[in-house]
């Protein structure tokens, strides 16, 4: 079975260093490792000081690259799937008139983008397969865009039941789709089955994982922690934390006394938020990361650990169930009781506090309208009750 590990992390934090650093660490282990950009502004050919494109390279040794083109990919690897959607589309009754092609669907790139990485996956070419992506906003689209691709598709077409191959006049009337003829319902039926398996090798803890990089400032600690609670809420596996660009202690230099401070209090928080993942440290160098030289400085600093590139931990953190009353939010907190527990909220976020321990947990949206009914520990897990506030219907 291979592996899949996904970067990401807010502009600039230095995703591509680290994400470019396992693939080095992959490659000395002797394992046939590929790096890819899902980044449309890619940088893999800088990093690596050599030309790499939409067409998969030998860089060094063991190591491959590719930056994917999505448009490349559209044309050349699933123009029988582009054909099919947009055959579709053109069925659609009431479709806007600039649905007229698919290139005008938003999300669309990123969809082959995926598709592409599932293909490279099932061909079990590489062992490990790096995946460098676009800043979080960008990422977290692109990750729950499968999903959202076959809801719509379920909802549109009623091409769920596999089974079925040709469509009931009824539905047809109710879904308002002209019948696709046989060969465009394979292929589509095709594409749904294609993002159902790209959902579950994604989500597949014993395959994927997503490993966030971030630097130790207010920013960045900030977008880090949302987009952590999404990934959760999504159901992704964040097995590990970079903490990068952390300054020498002993620099000794008045200039950088506030900067340290500043590093040492975020560090913490960190520390704080991501304390059930391991945390990895990277320094900050006194050179650009490009080249094998200055990535093997990661690799020997914080990648040192043999294992380091299986999955680190599968701990479901954070966990929303609905039940009769609203939602209900498990939190995975082991050896707490619940004298020691204070529960509040600030504005968006829960907050758990044992001791001097605090911990908070961003809110989604769905739960804007909510209000903390109560809260009981069982099993190792915090349960936090969730109700409607008076007067507001409970909705998804
Ligand atoms: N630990 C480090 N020490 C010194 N320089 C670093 C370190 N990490 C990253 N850099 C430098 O910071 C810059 C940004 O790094 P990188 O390109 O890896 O970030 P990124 O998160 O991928 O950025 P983007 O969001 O633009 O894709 C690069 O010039 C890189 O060489
Ligand atoms: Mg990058």
């Amino acid at each position: 079975m291979g592996r899949i590990i996904i970067f990401t992390g807010k502009g600039g934090v230095g995703k591509t260093s680290v994400a470019a650093a396992h693939a080095r660490k992959a490659a000395l282990q002797g394992k046939k490792t590929l790096i890819v950009s899902a980044d449309m502004a890619h940088n893999l050919s800088d990093l690596f000081e050599m030309p790499i494109g939409r067409e998969i390279i030998c860089i060094e040794g063991m190591l491959y690259g590719l930056e994917i083109d999505p448009e490349y990919e559209m044309e050349h690897n699933f123009s029988n799937l582009v054909r099919a959607m947009n055959r579709m589309l053109k069925g659609m009754e009431g479709k806007q008139e600039e649905l007229e092609d698919l290139s005008m669907l938003p999300g669309i790139e990123e969809l082959f983008s995926l598709l592409r990485l599932q293909q490279i996956y099932d061909s079990q070419e590489f062992e490990v397969i790096i995946v460098d992506c676009a800043p979080t906003g960008e990422t977290l689209s692109l990750l729950k865009f499968p999903e959202l691709f076959s809801w719509y598709m379920e909802k549109m077409f009623p091409v769920g039941k596999l089974a079925m191959r040709v469509l009931h006049p009824v539905s047809q009337k109710l879904f308002k789709i002209e019948l696709p003829d046989g060969k465009a319902m394979n292929d589509i039926e095709l594409l749904y089955s294609k993002l159902v398996l790209l959902q579950e090798l994604l989500k597949n803890r014993e395959v994927s994982s997503i490993r966030m990089v971030a630097i130790p400032e207010k920013m960045v600690v900030e977008e880090t922690k949302r987009s952590y609670m999404y990934l959760n809420l999504y159901n992704f596996n964040v097995d590990a934390i970079f903490i990068n660009r952390i300054l020498p202690v002993d620099i000794n230099l008045s200039f950088f006394d506030e900067w340290l401070m500043l590093q040492a209090e975020y560090i913490k928080e960190l520390e704080t938020i991501f304390g059930s993942i391991p945390i990895h440290h990277v320094k900050w160098y006194d050179i650009e990361i490009t080249g094998m030289k200055a990535l093997d400085l990661i690799v020997k600093d914080a990648l040192a650990k043999d294992n380091i590139l299986d999955i680190q931990t599968t701990i479901r953190n954070e966990e929303y169930e609905k039940t009769d009353q609203g939602y209900q939010l498990k939190v995975y907190l082991p050896c707490a009781s619940k004298e020691d527990l204070m529960i509040h909220e600030t504005g968006m976020d829960i907050v758990i506090r044992i001791g001097n321990y605090k911990r908070s947990i961003p809110l989604p949206n769905a739960l804007r309208k909510y209000r903390v009914d109560g809260a009981k520990i069982i099993d190792q897990f915090l349960k936090i009750q969730f109700v409607p506030e008076k007067g507001d219907l409970a909705h998804e």
